[in-house]
């Protein structure tokens, strides 16, 4: 899924002026690429902070995915119907996928998987906030389907075309399987706004829970994003946090009314000079407070995503013990 935090801040230096006569005739050729908003590959070479910026995004997003699986897995053996056990069940699996594929993305810049998953246990990196809140309801999880991957969609579509080739490619992968998800959640909850007066209440309580957080996962606003303006001159960022949030608020209004709900912003309404419509204040010191770890959810997360990691080591060291074994056995046989 999903992508907030992506410019959340990290360690990273800035390059130098790109058109700078003196650099290298690797720095050169790059920012030849760049110029002409072609594709960077792994055997490429690449400024040390393009590299850093990328496998801070790329991390910071595989994390999320393998984090997005808990508060949806946790609704897999309450699912109303068979029917969404079974979209629900292809859902998470798909997250987890997702987090796969970024792993493998990531560990074309030189990184290892272990180096990646330690620096999350050890809570030194980011995931996107919006896996730090609760599920109570069935609904939640309809409510995340809709919102929170129709979100992570408006902002991993202009990733497609990343100028890193490997992420762009999992991208386009992703952004058809989110386009599943973001139809199952709404789906769900159109079936619910069809039903009872309770069904219809706890859609509509959702939505109040999930709308603010959701709307903070576009990062925050421009005047105080840190990295996009680099990350733009590097093609890994095409549209602003603020630019996007509007796209996601204009386009959401109208799937709100199809579903029958109200989202719970009172300044939201139709600004016909700007063609867009207007919303309320984001709280963004609850933005930072859920990012610096004192959301909700946050230490049952990592909790959770520890001892599942201890759980599996067997299944680990068993592999790892297969294929020495494979291995032995062909190295025998050739002898
Ligand atoms: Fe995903
Ligand atoms: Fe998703």
């Amino acid at each position: 899924m999903y992508t907030q935090s992506l410019d959340i801040p990290g360690n990273v230096q800035p390059i130098g002026a790109s058109a700078d006569v003196n650099a290298s005739p690797e720095q050169q050729r790059f920012d030849a690429v760049m110029e002409a908003d072609g594709k960077i590959e792994p055997q490429d070479w690449m400024p040390e902070a393009y590299r850093k910026t990328l496998v801070r995004q790329i991390s910071q997003h595989a994390h999320s995915e393998i984090i997005g699986m808990q508060p949806e897995g946790n609704w897999i053996s309450r699912a109303p119907s068979l029917k969404r056990k079974a979209i629900l069940l292809a859902k998470v699996q798909d997250e987890g996928g997702h987090g796969l594929y970024l792993y493998s993305a990531a560990e074309t810049m030189g990184v290892s998987r272990d180096q990646l998953v330690d620096a999350l246990h050890a809570g030194k990196a980011k995931y996107s906030s919006i896996f730090n809140y609760t599920t109570p309801t069935w609904a939640d999880v309809g409510v995340i389907g809709w919102l929170v991957d129709g979100a992570a969609i408006m902002n991993q579509i202009p990733l497609c075309r990343c100028t890193y080739g490997p992420y762009a490619r999992a991208m386009i992968r992703i952004c058809k399987e989110e386009s599943f998800h973001q139809r199952q959640g709404f789906d769900a909850l159109l079936s619910m706004m069809k039903g009872t007066q309770a069904q219809k209440d706890m859609v509509q309580q959702a939505v109040d829970r999930w709308w603010w957080p959701v709307l903070m996962m576009f990062g925050p606003s421009d005047k105080d994003s840190i990295h996009s303006g680099q990350s733009f001159q590097w093609g890994i960022k095409r549209i602003s946090n603020d630019d996007l949030r509007q796209k996601f608020v204009d386009a959401t209004v109208e799937q709100a009314k199809i579903l029958g709900v109200t989202l719970p912003d009172p300044d939201l309404k139709w600004n016909e000079e700007r063609k867009a419509h207007d919303y309320g204040a984001i709280d963004w010191e609850e933005f930072w407070r859920v990012v610096n770890g004192d959301g909700p959810c946050n230490k049952e997360r990592l909790a959770t995503r520890v001892k599942a990691h201890d759980d599996g080591a067997w299944v680990r060291e068993a592999a790892l013990a297969h294929a020495e074994k494979q291995a032995t056995r062909a190295h025998q046989q050739a002898a």
